[in-house]
């Protein structure tokens, strides 16, 4: 199974538009430690010729066009992207799809939730409904991954809860302290070569760890985990916002509650950050806080990385 990191920021990528902080400066200036990295996404192959992508980000336009993978191999039109899987409403994880406007046969598996979401939105109807299957999937029902004409691509994919939030521009004020967000609203996925072992884990949002997530991640060969924060404040004290890392549905790296100390012990082979904010000082490689996640065991997903399962 092949992987290719697409994206490896969180929403408003790196350096963010509008975000003058002085690691968004050293990227603006070159600086080869802090090097602009697009929103997360991922693709993935079973044979090396038909791909799946996991969320469509903002700059899948960009995405596609540096990574040979995905660029047209025959005919005059042509693409080797099979389908997009979702993992849930967020801007950054959907607004890619408008990027796949034209006729182009694809397969297109969200939730019943995030499929309603873009029927309602009828922008994303320039999916032509004649070209794009559009498949809800369920929770906890492994799932192969097929063309829109239904030909197998090798993968099998499962979706499960997370803790997380419903997207911001989804999110219900009037609902109490959970916006209205509901189980499934964001989900991980356990992704796998059909009649095989080999598979990985795929978690871009979560906002904890639970004793159920890491039951099923325990012993995993790979996980791509929610490396949006280092710390629950750090935009607030950063001075760019005001929303900590829980009411942003995200769980932060360090500290006793945090993604690290929560891995500790469970066995995972491969542990890698991904969707890593622009205010996360581990989004630069000469940051101390870099150097205590590589001493940790963990490695931070960059633009165009690929691995080899
Ligand atoms: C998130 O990961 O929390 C969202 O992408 C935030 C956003 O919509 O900007
Ligand atoms: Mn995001």
């Amino acid at each position: 199974m092949y992987i290719v990191v697409l994206g490896a920021a969180a929403g408003g990528g790196f350096p963010q538009w509008n975000t003058n902080s002085a690691n968004c400066q050293r990227s603006r200036a070159g600086d080869p430690a802090a090097r602009p990295q697009t929103q997360s996404s991922i693709a993935v192959s079973a044979d090396g010729a038909r791909w799946c992508l996991f969320n469509a980000s903002p700059d899948l336009r960009q995405q596609i066009a540096e990574n040979r993978q995905l660029h047209p191999r025959t005919g005059k039109r042509h693409s080797p992207i099979a389908a997009v899987v979702l993992t849930n409403g967020d801007v950054d994880h959907v607004a890619g799809l408008l990027n796949l406007r034209e006729s182009q046969p694809l397969a297109l598996y969200a939730s019943g939730r995030v499929l309603r979401t873009l029927a309602d939105n009828s922008i994303f109807n320039v999916l032509n409904p004649d070209f794009v299957a559009r498949r809800e999937f369920a929770l906890d029902r492994p799932f192969a991954v097929t063309t829109r004409d239904g030909a197998d691509i090798g993968l099998s994919v499962e979706a499960f809860a997370v803790p997380g939030k419903v997207a911001l521009y989804l999110e219900d004020p009037g609902a109490g302290e959970n916006f209205g967000t509901r189980a499934g609203d964001t989900v991980g996925l356990r992704i796998a070569e059909r009649n095989s072992d080999t598979c990985f884990y795929y978690i871009p949002g979560c906002a904890a760890m639970t004793p159920a997530l890491a039951d099923r991640l325990r012993g995993a060969a790979l996980v791509l985990f929610d490396g949006t924060l280092w710390t629950d404040d750090e935009m607030v004290a950063g001075g760019v916002g005001v929303k900590t890392g829980q009411r942003m549905g995200h769980i932060s790296m360090s500290g006793p509650d945090g993604t690290m100390a929560a891995f500790a012990g469970l066995d995972v082979a491969r542990r890698m950050f991904i969707h890593i904010n622009n205010t996360n000082p581990v989004i630069v490689d000469d940051s101390p806080e870099r150097a205590e996640v590589a001493a940790a065991g963990w490695e931070v997903a960059r633009d165009g990385m690929e691995i080899e399962l």
